[in-house]
This record gives structure tokens, sequence and C-alpha cells, in this order.
């Protein structure tokens, strides 16, 4: 779309599988921002070896908000800093991110530069943050999962480094079998859906994903023309 020309968007995956179910939305995803204009910058933190363990050199000094931190980190600071929106597309491990999402925040999203100033450098940015659970979307787990989410990455993360606004669209049914938990609070495993059901599973799937990142995007726009009146 003609309006969405000259923006940026950051998708950014998290996952080790390129053929996964994450990686396919994060291809579907990166299409469809395209598709309404945007230039897509895809960051496949795996593919690209990201490290997320701390270091010495991208560990904040709290006393100078100004420290130099790693190279990486700084290009990593770059293609953040570039992007209008943001679009992270994970697994749901333990309600939370996995690891390696969780280690390009603590990297990048960084003291001086994240945080920490008058007028944060993300100050004016969107994200979505699509997290996909194994968990079926009737289980009891599916609401307290979302606000712990949404908590902990809007409130904890988003908000504290100046975004301008932060969506979890959290994605349940990401496995064929579904996963419940029982009256124990036990893991349980159903049987796999198959022949037609499964295409429908899937296309369902696509269908709240592309909906999710549709309303992002809408969202996006809305306010972008509102800033320009
Ligand atoms: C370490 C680990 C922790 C997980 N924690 C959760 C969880 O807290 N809630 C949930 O619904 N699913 C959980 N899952 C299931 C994953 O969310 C699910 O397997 C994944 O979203 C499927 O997408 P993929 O095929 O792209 O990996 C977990 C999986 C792993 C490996």
């Amino acid at each position: 779309m003609e309006h969405n020309r000259n923006r940026t968007a950051l998708v950014v995956l998290a996952h080790h599988r390129s053929d996964s179910l994450t990686a396919h939305t994060a291809r579907r995803t990166v299409a469809q921002l395209e598709a309404a204009g945007y230039t897509v910058d895809l960051l496949d933190l795996h593919a690209e070896g990201f490290d997320p363990r701390m270091t010495v050199a991208d560990q904040p000094d709290w006393g100078n908000r100004d420290k130099l931190y790693s190279a990486e980190a700084r290009e990593h600071m770059r293609r953040l800093l570039a992007a209008d929106l943001v679009v992270a597309v994970f697994p749901v491990y333990w309600m939370s991110l996995p690891a390696v999402l969780k280690g390009w925040i603590d990297r990048v999203w960084n003291y001086g530069f994240a945080y920490g100033r008058s007028k944060p450098r993300l100050a004016g940015k969107r994200i979505l943050w699509l997290g996909l659970a194994g968990a079926t979307g009737s289980d009891d787990i599916i609401e307290p999962m979302r606000k712990i989410l949404e908590d902990q990455l809007n409130t904890g993360i988003a908000y504290y480094c100046g975004f301008e606004h932060a969506t979890v669209g959290l994605l349940p049914d990401a496995e064929e079998r579904p996963q419940t938990i029982g009256a124990g609070g036990e893991l349980v495993i159903g049987d796999a859906v198959a022949g037609a059901e499964r295409a429908a599973h899937y296309t369902e799937f696509d269908r709240r994903a592309a909906e999710f990142v549709a309303e992002f995007v809408a969202g996006s726009a809305a306010e972008a023309a509102q800033k320009s009146a």
C-alpha cells in the first residue's frame, strides 16, 4: 500500500528449525508486511548465529549510558533503530520467550540505547509479539498465559523501552497433537490430527496469525495518518 512506502519492519524469528511452524509463520508475516508496502528486514537469530549469552562487552555500565557496546550488539541496534515496526515471532517456552530471543533483548535493548534516557531512542515504534503456544485454545491455561506475556513483554519490556504500542498475539494450537493440562497439573498429549482435519487446523492457524498482523498493520497505518494530519 502506498502510504506504507518508506516504512520499515523488522521481523525477528526465534527458532532453531527452518521447517518449524514458527519459521513458516515468520515467512508469511514477511510476505504480508511486504504486500502492505513495508520494506522488511528479516532477522533470523539462529541462522545468523546470534549468541544470546550476556558478555562483559554488552553488560550495562550503570555509570556510563554512552558505553560503546560490542560491534555485534551495535549492528543489531542499528537494525532495530531502522524499523518503524517490529514483529517478534517465537514459540512460547515456559510462558515466556525462548532463550535466543530473551538474550537478543538482553544484549541489544541495552542501557543508554533502549532505556535510561529521558528521550528513549525506541520511542514511537510499535511491536507485535507473535507467540506460538502448544496448548490448545480451549485450555484454561490460555488466559493466564496471555496475561503473563502481556505483563512481561508489553509492560516489563516494550513500554519500559519507550515503544508507543505493544501487542501480544498469542497463537495456541501450535501442535498437531493437542496439549492440555490434566487435573493434577500434568501435561496431557492427545492424538495427532490428520487428513482434512489437519489441513483445516493449519488453515485456521495461519488465518489467526494473519489477523493479528493485519490488525497491527492497520493500527500502525491509523497512527501514522494521525501523526501526519
Ligand atoms: C522448552 C519448551 C517450553 C514450552 N513451554 C510452553 C508453554 O509454557 N506453554 C505452551 O503452551 N507451550 C509450551 N511449549 C510448546 C511450544 O510452544 C510449541 O511446541 C511450539 O510453539 C510449536 O511451534 P514450533 O513447531 O514452531 O516449535 C514449550 C515447548 C518447549 C520446547
